[in-house]
C-alpha cells in the first residue's frame, strides 16, 4: 500500500527517510505522481489541488503536515467518510513556545521600538514596567496557545487567554464567548493570536477588536493570515494606536513585495516559519494511526470538520 504526499513547501525526499524508518513497507508516492489509485491508503498533505484527494476508493486516512487544517477543509473536496487528522507532537508545541516567548520578550522590552530608535541613531530611554506589571492575552488556549500561555504565566506577566468553550489554565485567567473577547482585548497590551482559522475566526483581528486593544498594544500572529484584516493593522499602526507587530503568517504568501509590512520599522515579518513540523516526528504520528485505522480504531488527533478545528 502507499501514501500520497501532497505539498509544495515540504521535501518529499525528507519525508520518503523519514517513512522509511517507522514502516519500510509504505511506498511513498509524491503528488502529481499518484500511480495507481487503488494503492493510496493514507494521504499527508499541506495545501493540496481542490480535487486530489477524490477517487482514491483505498483511502483510510486524511493527515494534515500540519496543526492547523484551514489550507485542507476550506479548498479541498474531501472524500466522505475519510478521517482527517491535524498534527499535535511536542516538539511542533515547543517550536511555537519559543517563537511567541522570543516575540513577547521582544515586545515587552521594546525591542522594535528600539531597533527603529537605532536606525534613527537616537539615543532614548522609554518607560519599562515589569513583567508583573503587564498583561498579555492569548487568543486561542489549544495544544500551543494553552502551553504558551503557562510559560508567560512562570516568567510572571499577567496572562489571559480566550477560546470558544470554557477553559481552566493554572495561572492563567480565562474567557470566552463574545463578551470574553472585549474583555481580554480590553487589558490586553501584548495580543499573541494562537487560533485556528475557520468561518468564525476569519478576519478577528480587524479595526475594530485591534482598536479595542489599550493605547501602544503590540499585536503578535502567529495563526494564520485570514485572522488579520491587513490594512486595519497598518492604519493602527500609522495611528499610533499600536506600537509594534509581529507577523509570521499572511493572507498571501510568500508576502508580496508591495506589502508595507515588509518595510515597516516596528513590524517582524517571518516567513511562516514559528513551528515547523518535523519529519521523524511526523511520519511516526502518521504511522501509529494508520495502524490504528486498519484496526478500525479512530485516529488520534481527529478534527470535526463541521467545527474547521
Ligand atoms: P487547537 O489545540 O485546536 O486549539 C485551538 C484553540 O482555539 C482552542 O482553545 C479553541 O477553543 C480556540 N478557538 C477555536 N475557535 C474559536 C473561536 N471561534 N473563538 C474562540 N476561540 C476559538 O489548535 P493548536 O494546535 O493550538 O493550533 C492553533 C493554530 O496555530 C493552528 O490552527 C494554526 O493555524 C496555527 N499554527 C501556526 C503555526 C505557524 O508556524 N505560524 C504552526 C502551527 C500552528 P476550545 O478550547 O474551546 O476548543
Ligand atoms: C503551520 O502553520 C501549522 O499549522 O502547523
Amino acid at each position: 500500500m502507499a501514501l500520497l504526499f501532497i505539498s509544495h513547501v515540504d521535501s518529499p525526499e525528507d519525508w520518503k527517510r523519514a517513512f522509511g524508518k517507522f514502516m519500510p513497507s509504505l511506498e511513498v508516492r509524491a503528488w502529481p505522481d499518484v500511480g495507481r489509485a487503488e494503492d493510496i491508503e493514507v494521504a499527508l498533505v499541506w495545501r493540496p489541488p481542490r480535487e486530489s484527494l477524490l477517487n482514491l476508493p483505498n483511502l483510510k486516512l486524511i493527515a494534515s503536515l500540519g496543526a492547523g487544517v484551514d489550507h485542507l477543509l476550506r479548498d479541498t473536496l474531501l472524500p466522505k467518510g475519510v478521517p482527517v487528522t491535524r498534527f499535535v507532537d511536542d516538539d511542533l508545541t515547543a517550536m511555537m513556545t519559543e517563537y511567541a516567548v522570543l516575540h513577547v520578550l521582544a515586545c515587552h522590552r521594546r525591542l522594535p521600538e528600539y531597533l527603529d530608535l537605532q536606525r534613527r541613531l537616537e539615543w532614548r530611554e522609554l518607560p519599562q514596567p515589569l513583567a508583573r506589571e503587564r498583561r498579555v492575552g492569548i487568543l486561542g488556549l489549544g495544544v500551543l496557545g494553552g502551553a504558551t500561555a503557562r510559560k508567560l504565566a512562570e516568567f510572571g506577566f499577567q496572562v489571559a487567554g480566550y477560546s470558544r468553550s470554557p477553559r481552566s489554565v493554572p495561572g492563567v485567567e480565562t474567557f470566552h464567548g463574545a463578551d470574553g473577547l472585549k474583555r481580554i482585548l480590553a487589558r490586553s497590551e501584548i495580543l499573541v493570536c494562537l487560533l485556528p482559522l475557520t468561518p468564525e475566526t476569519e478576519a478577528i483581528l480587524n479595526k475594530e477588536t485591534l482598536g479595542a486593544l489599550p493605547k501602544g498594544a503590540a499585536l503578535i500572529n502567529l495563526g494564520r493570515g485570514g485572522h488579520l484584516v491587513e490594512p486595519d493593522l497598518a492604519a493602527l499602526m500609522e495611528s499610533g494606536h499600536l506600537s509594534a507587530a509581529v507577523l509570521d503568517v499572511f493572507r498571501k504568501e510568500p508576502l508580496p513585495l508591495e506589502s508595507p509590512f515588509w518595510r515597516h520599522p516596528r513590524v517582524i515579518v517571518t516567513p511562516h516559519v514559528a513551528s515547523i513540523t518535523n519529519p521523524e516526528s511526523g511520519a511516526r504520528k502518521v504511522v501509529a494511526n494508520l495502524e490504528r485505522v486498519r484496526k478500525g480504531l479512530p485516529p488520534q488527533d481527529q478534527v470535526d470538520p463541521s467545527v474547521g478545528y
